[in-house]
Formats: C-alpha cells, structure tokens, sequence
C-alpha cells in the first residue's frame, strides 16, 4: 500500500510526537483531538518543538514550515476519512479506544490500516473489536517521539502479513528504527525496562542509596541518558503503575509487581514531572 496521508487519533504528548514526525517525513497528517482545547494545546506543544528545534539549529526552517503545512487539526473524525493509515493514541481505555475504531471505521475505506500506539493493552483484543483485524497492528513509539528512534511494530494474531509489511515500512520512513516485538504485555521495551524501574524502587525501600545516588549510579556508570526516578517522573509513575499491574495480572511473576511505594505515590497524586511531584520536586520549572 501507498502511504500518502495518515491521521492520528488524540494530540497529547505522544499524539502530538507523533503528528510531528508524520508532517515532518512528508505526509500530510490529520491529528484529531475531542475538543478544541486539547487539539490547540497539542498543536502549540508540535509548534514549540520546532521553534525550539530551529533555535537549536537542529531543524531548519524550511522543515518547520514544511512540517507545519503537512499538519491539519480537527475535532471531527469525518476528516480521516482520506486517510491510508489512522494512529490511535488516545487514553489507555478499551471502550474508548473501541468506539473511536467504530467512529473512524464509519468513514475510512475498507483498506485503511488501524494502529494503536497502545503501551499495556492487547493487540489481538483491540483488533478483534474492529471489522478489520487483519488491518490492525500495534505500533509503540517511545517519548518523546521526535527524538527516540525507535518503534515496535506489533502483529496481532489476526495481524496480514502485508499490514506487518506496511507498518514497518512507514515507521522506517519516519526515520525510525522499527524492531518487531510480541504481543505480549510491555512488547519488548517495557517487558524488560518496567521491571528494572520497579527494582529500583524496592531497592530504595530497603535502603540501597538515596535516590540521586541511585540516578547518578545508573546514569554515570552506565551510561544510560537518565537514572531509573528521572525517568519514573518523565514516564509518569500512574503510567508505570498501570503497565505494572497488567503485566503481573499476565505473568504473575513478583518482578512485575508494583511496589508498596509506588502505589501510594500513585495514590496521593503524585505521578511525575505531569504533577510536578514525583521523587523530585518540579515547583520551579
Ligand atoms: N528539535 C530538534 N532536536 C532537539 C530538540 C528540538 N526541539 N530538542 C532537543 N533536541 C536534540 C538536541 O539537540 C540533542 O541532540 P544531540 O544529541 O545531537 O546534541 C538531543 O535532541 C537531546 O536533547 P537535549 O540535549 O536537549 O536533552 P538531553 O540530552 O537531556 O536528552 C532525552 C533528552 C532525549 C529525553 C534524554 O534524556 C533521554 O533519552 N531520556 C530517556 C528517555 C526515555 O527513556 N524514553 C522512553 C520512555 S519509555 C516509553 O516512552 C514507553 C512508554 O510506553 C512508557
């Protein structure tokens, strides 16, 4: 199948991303929000991404207007209707996610390919809640979009093997990296990134260091670009929370378990850099 135009369901932080870099590789894109608000704030987030990026000198300007011209917003799924390829990435929700398969199914062609940027939920089971389970695919991209190269690209067991084929062709023309991953709880990434996030957190309940001393462990004597409770904040720990309980509702194996910690963050409200509180404070950013 010919990519020419691809429409992408929700404009929060990895919708926008996503938006982005499809304008940015040429495709006309559609990103479509529920309301006015959201759609607006998504589009200045893609907007200010590449202003930065000019200042930065890292995108030029006329891949900013070039980007921006590919890029429509809408609050209507009617506007999809063109489009040969639809990204979901709303909330992590099956019944929304179900009925927005049905509003776009309504009007796209029978060939469009469905994809869900879905981190925790099923592939085959979102598949199967769409009259083309042979046209869906999962593709998992990571944040932020713009900058990390990779994509998992997710077959269903339902999943043609032309679907796979043109799934993992837009994502490589995106300038991704697309590696073929299970539909298994966390993929590739999560299944084995989660569990060290939730080690690190029982490690620090049982005293291992303080949590600066455990980030800069990890970050100066690995070499990894963020320590486990940087990044915890960046993911969001209610993201990391919810993935956890579905992959130990799966493997009921005790790595995936959310630690006591965790969930009482959770619970209190503080989910991350998103609250401004996590392991660290982000009152003054
Ligand atoms: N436009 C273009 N390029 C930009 C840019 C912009 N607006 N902003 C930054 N960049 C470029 C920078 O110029 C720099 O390029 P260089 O390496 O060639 O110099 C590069 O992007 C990095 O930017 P910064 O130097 O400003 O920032 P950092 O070096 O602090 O990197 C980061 C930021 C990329 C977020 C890095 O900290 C990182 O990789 N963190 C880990 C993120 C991660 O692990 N994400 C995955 C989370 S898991 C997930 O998403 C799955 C989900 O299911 C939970």
């Amino acid at each position: 199948m010919t990519v020419r135009t691809v429409g992408v369901l929700g404009c929060g932080l990895m919708g926008s991303g996503i938006a982005q870099v499809s304008a940015a590789a040429g495709y006309k894109t559609v990103v479509r929000e529920v309301n006015d608000g959201a759609l607006q704030a998504g589009l200045a987030r893609i907007r200010k991404f590449l202003t930065d990026g000019v200042a930065k000198g890292k995108v030029t300007e006329d891949a900013q207007s070039k980007t921006l011209a590919n890029l429509t917003g809408t609050t209507s799924t009617d506007d999809l209707k063109e489009c040969d390829i639809v990204i979901e990435a709303i909330v992590e929700n099956l019944e929304e996610k179900r009925a927005i398969y049905d509003a776009v199914e309504a009007v796209v062609r029978p060939d469009t390919i469905i994809a869900s940027n879905t981190s925790s939920l099923c592939i085959t089971e979102l598949a199967a809640s769409t009259g083309r389970p042979d046209r869906f695919g999962g593709l998992h991209f990571f944040n932020p979009v713009p900058l990390m190269k990779l994509v998992e690209v997710i077959r269903a067991l339902t999943t043609s093997e032309e679907t796979a084929r043109t799934l993992t062709a837009f994502a490589a023309s995106l300038g991704k990296e697309p590696i073929a991953a299970p539909d298994r709880p966390g993929f590739i990434v999560n299944r084995l990134l989660v569990p060290y996030l939730l080690d690190a957190i029982r490690e620090y309940e049982r005293g291992l260091g303080t949590i600066e001393d455990i980030d800069n462990g990890m970050k100066l004597g690995c070499g990894h670009p963020m320590g486990p409770f940087t990044l915890l904040d960046f993911v969001g720990l209610d993201t990391t929370y919810y993935i956890a309980n579905i992959m130990f509702e799966e493997f009921r194996e005790p790595r995936f378990a959310p630690p006591p910690l965790l969930k009482r963050m959770v619970l209190a409200g503080y989910h991350g850099r998103k609250t401004k509180r996590g392991f660290y404070s982000y009152s003054s950013t």
